[in-house]
């Protein structure tokens, strides 16, 4: 039974990225990141953000994220985020661990993103000044949400100033970065530093790479944080040659604001359709890739006796399942239609019996 639409992570690399790994698999390269391509890393960044950074490759979303965190929440600290953030309901805990005992707090809001009210009163109910508990040190935003909305630039934008006002670092997991980008049609920076975050966790591995991200860090002074945790983590990669020219090649040409346009022209065809199946109701606005949907039993179904079956963590108020359908670089016009058609076939099969 094939899982339509199980995840972004389901897609293969991006043919241009294999290009890149055939290219930088000949003869020898200095070790632990002291190659070539990885040296120039940082400045490919520079170049993509518009300010120098430092940047480390790592090999997954979760590395990125704990390391990331802890270079900026001490223990004794804690660490807000949304109710849904995936650093606090899919990371296993990563971030407690690699911060040794911080504690994540996180805040209501709509639509997958922390209401600024909310953020200003837990800062106002104490904060840093709590003597008994654990003042905040870092605010964490995801963009694209896990909702699949996007933060626009003001929003980011207000809830970092809050945050700064506080003396909060902003850290950003951007494992669907270049989908909130497109999808806003702003820059890289403009949703980035210049909106106030400090340390981002740059997402490749959903949208073209096989197994690189990046920590790009704009608040330098914070790099020295990362650097030291690499190695303890097992993230300083002996064969970074290889993570860094997925990621160069990943950069290229703007492969990544290709890719991300593909998936996000791909849920949107796929959301327009299934608005247009009665009974079946869309969850949230549709800004990138990933939609949730009610969808009718018999749909389910229907869908089953094709062979196809479709993913859903989180129920509705009733208990009935929300699924979550995500699109990605590989998706296809012909992908969409076809499941479309399935769900169309199923409602006139329907009709024709009632
Ligand atoms: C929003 C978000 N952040 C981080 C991650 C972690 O990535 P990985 O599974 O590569 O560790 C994911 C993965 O699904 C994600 O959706």
């Amino acid at each position: 039974m094939e899982i339509k639409f199980r995840s972004d992570n389901t897609a293969g690399a991006s043919t241009e990225v294999m290009a890149g790994l055939s290219q930088v698999n000949v003869g020898t390269a200095l070790a632990y990141g002291e190659d070539e391509i990885s040296e120039r890393l940082s400045a490919r960044f520079a170049e993509i953000f518009e300010t120098r950074v430092s940047a480390f490759v790592v090999s997954t979303g979760t590395a990125a994220n704990a390391i990331g965190l802890a270079a900026v929440v001490p223990p004794f600290r804690s660490l807000l985020c949304h109710w849904n953030a995936h650093i606090y309901d899919t990371e296993g805990g990563a971030v407690e661990f690699f911060t040794q005992g911080a504690r994540l707090v996180p805040l209501h809001g709509q639509l997958g993103k922390i209401e600024p009210t909310a953020l200003a009163s837990e800062l106002a109910a104490g904060g840093s000044a709590r003597l008994h508990s654990l003042p905040a040190a870092a605010l964490s935003l995801t963009n694209l949400t896990e909702c699949g909305t996007a933060y626009s630039v003001s929003e980011i934008e207000q809830l970092a100033r809050t945050a700064r006002e506080h003396n909060l670092h902003v850290h950003l997991d951007g494992a669907r970065l270049a989908n909130a980008v497109v999808s806003l049609g702003c820059t890289p920076a403009e949703l980035t530093w210049r909106s106030g975050v400090e340390i981002l966790s740059f997402g490749a591995i959903k949208n073209g790479t096989i197994d690189a991200d990046a920590i790009v860090v704009f608040n330098r002074q914070l790099a020295m944080g990362v650097t030291e945790r690499l190695r303890r983590a097992g993230q300083r990669i002996a064969k970074a040659r290889f993570l860094s020219a997925q990621i160069e090649a990943y950069l290229s040409d703007e492969l990544w604001l290709r890719n991300a346009r593909q998936a996000n022209r791909m849920a949107c065809r796929l959301a327009k359709g299934i608005e247009r199946i009665p009974g079946a109701k869309l969850h949230f606005p549709v800004d990138g890739n990933i939609i949730f949907v009610s969808l009718p039993t018999f749909c389910i179904e229907a869908l089953r006796r094709d062979g196809m079956e479709v993913w859903h963590r989180n129920v509705d108020t009733n208990g009935a399942p929300i699924y979550r359908l995500v699109t990605s670089f590989e998706t296809s016009a012909e992908e969409v239609d076809g499941f479309l058609n399935a769900l169309g076939l199923a409602h006139e099969t329907r009709k024709a019996r009632d």
